[in-house]
């Protein structure tokens, strides 16, 4: 029997799901009951009727499912799937940052750990962020956004209005380059350049659009455009093509891939299901606390 068929049939006697992030790699995005950004994988943890998740992305968003569903069995297939942004910051750093801007609200990405979720007041995604700013906080309030410095400029240019920021980045998406953008200009210089904006910002500064990697697969399905130069980790591009075979999909860099998302593979998936492997644990006291976050964050 092949890998995949195993996998399914597994995953029906033990009532799982599977959710995969885009960065994952084709195998495994096209054996997932779903695959996204992290906010459309939060939203489906919250929802799922599953008794267990398996989770296909970082240790980050496999935590975000436990606390929005604590009652569910929350699987990684490698528990060794890190993200480095979100070790940028601890929870002992934020509440110190806190307590020398005493009154500052928090927001925090949602690439931040359970302990550091614990200690925000409003969490967000790339796909949100802009809308939890204008809308989850007072116009004349100080906002701490971290840990990602580049979302944050970038979002702040587009509110108009300043963070107290923490210094941390994506050490994959920092690989991107103005000359990138230079030379697949060059190219393909009818093609639309989309970019994350967890690029630096003299990259997302000089792109035609900067959204979260589901914004991406929204918009190049969406319009009429043929031709789009993908700025994030190269993953997303097997989503985007197999979803519009007529349309041409070029990486704005191939050096950026996020080792961690490549981790997981059909083999470990089959193992995770088989032996009920690594269970994702979160401590009740981290979870209650970190979930008020998630919840205003899903409620905007
Ligand atoms: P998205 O929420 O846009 O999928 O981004 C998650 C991430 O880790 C990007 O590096
Ligand atoms: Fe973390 Fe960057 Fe990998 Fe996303 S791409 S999981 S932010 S290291």
């Amino acid at each position: 029997m092949e890998l995949a068929e195993k996998i399914i049939r597994l995953k029906k006697a033990r009532n799982a799901v599977i959710l995969a992030h885009n960065y994952q790699i084709p195998d495994v995005q096209d054996i997932a009951d779903y695959v996204g950004d992290s906010l459309g994988l939060s939203m489906q943890a919250s929802r799922t009727k599953a008794d267990v998740i398996v989770f296909c992305g970082v240790y980050f968003m496999a935590e975000t499912a436990k606390i929005l569903s604590p009652d569910k069995i929350v699987l990684i297939p490698d528990r060794k799937a890190g993200c480095p942004m979100a070790d940028m910051i601890t929870a002992e750093d934020l509440r110190r940052l806190k307590a020398g801007h005493r009154g500052a609200k928090t927001l925090c990405y949602v690439n931040t750990t359970a302990e550091v979720k614990a200690e925000c007041d409003v969490c967000c995604t790339s796909g949100n962020a802009e809308r939890i700013v204008r809308g989850a906080f007072n116009k004349d309030e100080e906002i701490i956004f971290a840990p990602d410095q580049y979302l944050a400029q970038y979002i702040s240019k587009k509110v108009g209005r300043e963070f107290i920021m923490w210094k941390g980045y994506c050490p994959t998406h920092l690989k991107i380059l103005p000359e990138d953008i230079d030379r697949e200009r060059r190219l393909h210089h009818v093609a639309e350049i989309i970019v994350h904006p967890e690029c630096r910002s003299s990259v997302t500064d000089m792109a035609d659009e900067v959204l979260s990697t589901e914004g991406m697969y929204r918009y190049v399905t969406e319009t009429d455009g043929k031709e789009f130069i993908i700025g994030t980790e190269t993953g997303i591009l097997h989503r985007l093509r197999k979803a519009n075979p007529d349309k041409m999909f070029y990486p704005l860099c191939e050096r950026a891939v996020c080792p961690n998302m490549k981790l997981t593979t059909l083999e470990k998936v089959l193992w995770s299901l088989e032996d009920m492997k690594d269970e994702v644990i979160v401590p009740e006291e981290t979870i209650a606390k970190a979930r008020k976050s998630l919840e205003i964050m899903l409620n905007h």
